[in-house]
């Protein structure tokens, strides 16, 4: 008896430290808060529970560093989390350039192409990330894989006019296969309604999928689409919280032709 119990205590201490999924959240948010914002900047404030971090940060630092930056956030929750943290809240009117956005993501393949909407936030997410000189994201380390699918098993978010969603599925399924869900609430009856009054597709697409480039431009022009959760070389930067406790960074290689 007390020998098995010496041997788990000597298990115990010679196993690395496993990072929770929490910390490594925090890790990478702190990392690219302390990277990224500067004095006298405006910053996209992204949506999840990866951001709640961040902004955590970014107030510490304003609080200790009397930085001057201006929050322009991606959806209601982001709002709200400026204003809890009292930073200072900012809109595209006043700031239609942004000098960064620092935002989660749900995948992240290796050519740096994003899954965003897993927060249902993905149309005022894409309008922040195409206003600022630089997406940044952050994220713990089930984010990050060779290929879409390889982790995510949600399925592609892409936000849609509501009259149009049954069309929009069946356009898609007969197109590219899959199979197309619309996102439904949990704590009410009926659809997940968007901060823009849409809803939410989610498309469970076949394995064999590629360019997808060219599938979002496609989607995209499908009438009563509003945006796909589809980020195309969008993001500069990843970095991921990884297990044992380090930081993993990515960047995006673009490919000069
Ligand atoms: C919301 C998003 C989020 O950035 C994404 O779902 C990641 O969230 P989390 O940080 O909670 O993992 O795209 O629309």
């Amino acid at each position: 008896m007390v020998r098995s119990l010496v041997r788990i205590a000597r298990l115990l201490h010679s196993t690395p430290r496993m990072a929770s999924l929490e910390s490594a959240k925090k890790a990478a948010a702190y990392k690219a808060i302390d990277e990224y914002v500067q004095n006298n900047t405006v910053v996209g404030i992204g949506s999840g529970s990866t951001v709640v971090h961040a902004v955590r940060r970014l107030a510490e630092r304003v609080e200790e560093e009397g930085l001057s930056v201006v929050c322009v956030p991606t959806s209601f929750q982001a709002r709200q989390l400026i204003i809890e943290y009292n930073l200072t809240l900012g809109d595209l009117e006043t700031y239609p350039q942004l000098d960064c956005a620092i935002d989660g993501a749900d995948e992240v393949d290796a050519e740096m192409n994003l899954i965003k909407g897993g927060g249902g936030c993905l149309l005022q997410e894409k309008i922040i990330a195409s206003c600022a000189k630089r997406l940044i994201i952050i994220a713990d380390y089930t984010k990050s894989s060779q290929k879409f699918g390889e982790h995510y098993k949600k399925g592609i978010p892409i936000e849609v006019v509501p009259m149009a969603y049954v069309p929009i599925q069946h356009k898609i399924e007969k197109t590219y296969g899959g199979i197309v869900k619309i996102r439904m609430a949990v704590a009410k009856a009926g659809p997940v309604i968007t901060d823009n009054g849409n809803f939410i597709l989610d498309w469970h697409f076949p394995v064999d999928m590629t360019d997808w480039n060219k599938i979002n431009e496609e989607i995209s022009l499908i009438p009563g689409v509003i945006e796909t959760g589809l980020f195309i070389s969008m993001a500069e930067k990843a970095f991921f919280g990884m297990q044992d406790g380090s930081i993993k960074e990515q960047i995006l290689h673009i490919c000069k032709i």
